[in-house]
């Protein structure tokens, strides 16, 4: 598909949509839901084949039913609500820009948004987000896979201290933090705490601690909040512009 004209209307509703979705998603409560709508929009990318990525595909059935994206659904349905009063609007900018709002509403960094991404209606196969019963070395492969670095892994990682597991949904049950609608550190300090009977830790985020490279970061981003969110908006503006090239 052709990449939407971003003029100065396109703009306009791109400043509509944000504040739509700023007032949904407090309404709604679904500020984690939406930030893993945007990356699993997004984390299908394939540097090498130029295929998956922030296009939208997520939306189209088979690609929603496969296992990964399992309750995502509400998520799409909701962002329709948006869609229908800003349609000039592509659904990848749209599902992106949920994941930007998703964060700066729950008290995150500002992540830049730049407008113009195509949307795609082909879907890449199943499997290729992370399996959360894996390790570091599966980590890298899937990150690797998509470009981004041990840095982006730790970082984008912290993500999780949003939201939580829902068995139905992934077989995992839990939080990650104690707070789940507050965008803080406290993921990076949990993990450094060790086991907390009350919290979730999924393999790979305690692969995150078992590698020495990714330890690194946790180390820092559990000390260092400033650089955590420093990082996060860099790589979380990086997933979000995998295989787009701005206008
Ligand atoms: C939830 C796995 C990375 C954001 C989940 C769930 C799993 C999972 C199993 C539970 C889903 C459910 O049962 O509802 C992974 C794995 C990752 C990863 C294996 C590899 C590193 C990320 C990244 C982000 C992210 C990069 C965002 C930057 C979220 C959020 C939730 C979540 C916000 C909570 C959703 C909710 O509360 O409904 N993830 N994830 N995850 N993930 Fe990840």
């Amino acid at each position: 598909m052709a990449n939407p004209v971003v003029d100065a209307e396109y703009r306009k509703e791109i400043e509509k949509a944000r504040r739509e979705l700023r007032v949904l998603i407090s309404r709604e409560k679904c500020a984690p839901l939406m930030l893993r709508l945007a990356w699993h929009d997004a984390g299908t990318y394939d540097l090498r084949t130029g295929t998956g990525g922030p296009n939208g595909s997520i939306r189209n059935e088979a690609e929603l039913n496969h296992a990964a994206n399992s309750g995502l659904k509400t998520a799409v349905d909701l962002c329709e609500s948006v869609s229908a009063k800003c349609p000039r609007i592509s659904h990848a900018d749209l599902f992106q820009l949920a994941g930007v709002v998703a964060v700066e509403i729950t008290g995150g960094p500002t992540v830049d948004f730049i407008p113009g991404r195509p949307d795609s209606s082909s879907s890449p196969e199943e499997g290729r987000l992370p399996d959360a019963t894996r390790g570091a070395a599966h980590l890298r492969e899937v990150f690797g896979r998509m470009g981004l670095s041990d840095k982006d892994i730790v970082a984008l990682s912290g993500g999780h201290t949003l939201g939580q597991a829902h068995r139905e949904r992934s077989s995992f049950e839990g939080k990650w933090t104690e707070d789940p609608l507050k965008f803080d550190n406290s993921y990076f300090l949990n993990l450094v705490a060790g086991e907390k009977e009350e919290l979730l830790k999924l393999p790979t985020d305690k692969a995150l601690v078992a590698d020495p490279a990714l330890r690194h970061y946790v180390d820092l981003y559990s000390k260092d909040e400033e650089a955590f969110f420093r990082d996060y908006a860099e790589s979380h503006k990086k997933l979000s512009e995998l295989g787009f090239t701005p206008p």
